[in-house]
């Protein structure tokens, strides 16, 4: 596997603690992207690489009928134990065993940056019916909180978004329609960070020794800001619109 793909599948090896140390995503996020696709109550909607289904909750707790796409079994059991009616599919996005224009939009968290674009974007947009519309969403670090302004410059997230903006979908599957970034505050302790970081791929795949000492030095800079304390987190949020397409090829 190359580098990228096994960083693409390294959360499988941690799905408990990633389901135990992930956030989920603010109600208000979902909300927006909603109104921006014009999706009521009871709209089916599909949740790719939905993990351990943080998302496809998020999805459930605003009326959505959520159906859940994810590669890693490991991940889809967590999501199978905390979301039993949900129907959830071992599958990747650029293969979605759903029958054509068979759900009113598509979200993608924090896991759009994974996907095979030439390959996803048409099969999601083949998913998609006519009018409906795609959201990708992304949890993300604050860097005027000081905290986090350290912990980008430790860990290498300083200065970096946690998407490209010219990889995000465009014509001829699909076209913006709104971006906004909601913030909402998160508890949070020196072993909360150490347990979210300890789920994070580019941690996941470095050597044994790199990571204990990464998760040691990431404990010792929190452990300056107290044994607890308030984060104040990003969440980004893309809405776009499905663009219809004359001939499938
Ligand atoms: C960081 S996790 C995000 C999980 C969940 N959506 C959330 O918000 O917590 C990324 C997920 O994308 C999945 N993934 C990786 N490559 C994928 C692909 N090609 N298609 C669909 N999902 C993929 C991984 O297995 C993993 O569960």
């Amino acid at each position: 596997m190359s580098d990228r793909a096994t960083r693409a599948r390294s959360f499988e090896s941690v799905a408990a603690e990633y389901e135990r140390h992930r956030p989920g995503y603010p109600e208000e996020a979902l909300r927006w992207a909603a109104g921006q696709l014009g999706l009521e109550r009871g709209a089916r909607v599909l949740d790719v690489g939905a993990g351990t289904g943080k998302l496809t909750r998020g999805l459930a707790g605003v009326g959505f009928e959520a159906v859940a796409v994810e590669p890693g079994v490991p991940m889809l059991d967590q999501l199978r134990t905390a979301l039993p009616e949900a129907e959830a599919l071992v599958a990747s996005a650029e293969a979605i065993p759903l029958p054509d224009e068979s759900v009113d939009a598509a979200f993608a968290g924090q896991a759009y940056h994974w996907f095979d674009r030439e390959r996803a974007l048409p099969e999601l947009q083949r998913v998609i019916r006519p009018g409906g519309g795609l959201v990708l969403l992304w949890n993300w670090w604050n860097e005027r909180d000081a905290l986090q302004r350290e912990l980008g410059e430790l860990v290498g997230f300083a200065g970096h978004d946690p998407y490209r903006q010219e990889d995000l979908p465009g014509e001829p599957w699909f076209r913006e329609v709104g971006r906004t970034i909601v913030e909402a505050d998160q508890e949070s302790s020196p072993d909360a960070l150490v347990g979210y970081l300890s789920t994070a791929s580019a941690i996941l795949t470095a050597e044994p020794e790199e990571r204990r000492e990464m998760l040691r030095s990431v404990h010792e800079l929190a452990s300056r800001y107290g044994e607890r304390f308030t984060l104040s987190r990003l969440t980004y949020v893309f809405a776009f619109s499905r663009l219809p397409v004359a001939t499938r090829t």
